[in-house]
């Protein structure tokens, strides 16, 4: 298998389940509360690596307790953590996560550190990319200095998938687009990329095809418990999703691109990958906490087949 590196962000996910999400002025009480690794970056290097990949994470991490906790979850994934930074300049990035009795999330990110990740950054740890033979990228850092990552991958000839989550405020550059093999956003993402209904799969086919005249060969629309919908300039299909008990959704799209990556690092055609990739999404939401129900490759393949 060829190897992955992830360049993105790394949270402690302080996660509270709630009988219902609250409205405005409400005060409630939790149910149960857990500190978690997180972040959509770090999710989807522990989830690749749970598949077996060999796997580099490159992001940034506060001088702190929270910092020292992830090197530690990072260690036990068998991550390398040489394209980790550690910076006293902010704290560790931290995620608050409320889970309803379905399952479903909100967050609310404070980015900290993983603000600090500068274009110098990358092009000090640029070898970890340019040795990988897939990447995976999120926006949970400057624009910036994802773009250069991007580049520099692209430039290596490794596959560049691009989770674009959380959406910018500003538009994505046409540039960066192109930089890519694949987009994979959700439909709420697809929905403020392309400002078109995606309700429907023809709806979102057409919104994602949208994407595709900016230059991004292929779009797979993450599309929960539906499937996942790959779009090219060719045509559509849906791939449906597996049937799980969800318990907690929080990562399932990092689980999603994780598979993807790691199906195409084996060599795996598009269609099977994205099989693959659905299998790992639907197994992630089986337990509480964003890493802890990522499955192992045996898993994986046993609810593929
Ligand atoms: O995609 C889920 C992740 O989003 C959480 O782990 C949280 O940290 C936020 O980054």
């Amino acid at each position: 298998m060829e190897k992955i590196c992830v360049v993105g962000s790394l949270n402690v996910d302080l996660t509270v389940t709630v009988p219902h999400f609250h409205q405005p002025g409400e005060s409630m009480f939790g149910l149960s509360f857990n500190t978690y690794t997180g972040g959509k970056g770090g999710n989807q290097a522990v989830a690749a690596a749970r598949l077996g990949a060999p796997v580099t994470m490159i992001g940034c991490l506060g001088a702190d307790a929270y910092g020292s906790m992830y090197l530690d979850a990072l260690k036990r994934e068998n991550i390398s953590q040489d394209g980790i930074v550690v910076t006293s300049a902010a704290p560790t990035g931290i995620a608050m996560i409320e889970v309803d009795p379905k399952g479903e999330n909100r967050i609310v990110v404070y980015k900290g550190a993983n603000d600090e990740l500068t274009c110098d950054a990358i092009t000090e740890k640029a070898g970890y990319i340019e040795r990988s033979g897939v990447c995976l990228f999120q926006l949970e850092n400057p624009l910036p200095a994802i773009n250069h990552a991007m580049a520099i991958a692209r430039q290596a000839g490794a596959k560049v998938i691009l989770d674009p989550a959380p959406v910018p405020h500003t538009p994505i550059p046409q540039a960066m687009f192109m930089l890519c093999d694949c987009v994979t956003p959700n439909e709420t993402e697809l929905h403020i990329l392309t400002g078109m209904p995606v309700d429907t799969i023809e709806q979102a086919a057409q919104a994602a095809m949208k994407l595709i005249q900016m230059g991004c060969p292929a779009v797979i629309n993450k599309r929960g418990g539906q499937g996942s919908l790959l779009v090219t300039k060719e045509g559509y299909k849906l791939f449906p999703g597996f049937k799980v008990k969800a318990v907690d959704t929080t990562a399932a799209g990092d689980s999603f691109n994780a598979g993807l990556g790691v199906g195409l690092a084996m060599g795996l055609e598009l269609g099977d990958a994205i099989r693959m990739a659905n299998a790992v999404g639907a197994l992630s939401t089986t337990a509480q906490g964003a890493q802890a129900a990522m499955p192992t490759m045996e898993q994986a393949m046993a609810l593929l087949n």
